[in-house]
């Protein structure tokens, strides 16, 4: 089978997890490697209209020994979701309500005359509420769980883990949405001629957490998640 063939049948979510330096071809592609990432290379640049054989170029022009990093997805699962919680949930305890902060100064200066900053501001507060009742139930609940699995009987694991697992990518799904919902409200973290650094801030702030997301999300449902449940 020819490699082009091969890579095409593979889904983004497993072209990631061999290689995180993949995803970064699919932000620029505009390509879900998170919450799509169980659509194959094939349908999903099918659905993008994009041409398999130069994807898959790019795809392995980006592959640079010299660049080659740290794969977290060959962790075992304690430590990955050690390592989940030390990078990607300490980030967003440190930067959810940072970028309120932010928000609530650049509302107050320049809501009036760009009304658009109110609407992301009401989209912003439930997306960070939620995501933050998100990461207790996976600390308190889910991640504990996963981290003993080896000493639980197999008969006993599917069931206690699948309905907390299907409620976490649920919320995933929802927080994907919100994300897309700030891409366009804020043209695409494109700041305006006229807008200030703190404005100039809020916009890097919530481009830099699209792309955190993306990653954290990418390593729960297309990583720890279908390990965990093929235990
Ligand atoms: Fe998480
Ligand atoms: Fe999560």
């Amino acid at each position: 089978m020819r490699f082009e063939m091969i890579l095409a049948e593979k889904t983004l979510g497993e072209l990631v997890a061999e290689n995180p330096s993949r995803s970064r071809l699919f932000e620029k592609l505009g390509l879900d490697y998170c919450c799509g990432g169980k659509r194959t290379l094939g349908h999903a640049c099918e659905a993008k209209q994009l041409f398999l054989d130069e994807v898959v170029s790019q795809l392995q022009s980006e592959v640079d020994p010299s660049t080659v990093e740290e794969n977290p997805a060959e962790l075992p699962l304690p430590a990955l979701s050690d390592h989940i919680e030390a990078t990607h949930h300490t980030y967003l305890k440190q930067e959810l309500p940072r970028i309120s902060g932010l928000l609530a100064k650049v509302v107050k200066a320049h809501g009036r005359t760009h009304p658009f900053l109110i609407e992301l501001q009401q989209a912003y507060e439930p997306f960070r509420d939620e995501l933050e009742q998100h990461m207790f139930k996976e600390e308190q609940v889910l991640f504990p769980w996963i981290r003993q699995i080896d000493s639980v009987p197999v008969a006993e694991q599917r069931p206690a883990l699948s309905g907390p697992i299907s409620v976490m990518e649920a919320e995933h799904e929802s927080a994907g949405e919100a994300l897309e919902a700030f891409r366009y409200l804020t043209d695409s973290y494109q700041a305006p001629e006229d807008a200030c650094g703190t404005f100039r801030a809020l916009y890097d702030a919530l481009a830099t957490l699209e792309r955190d997301m993306h990653q954290h999300v990418h390593l729960e449902n297309n990583v720890l998640f279908p390990r965990a449940l093929a235990r």
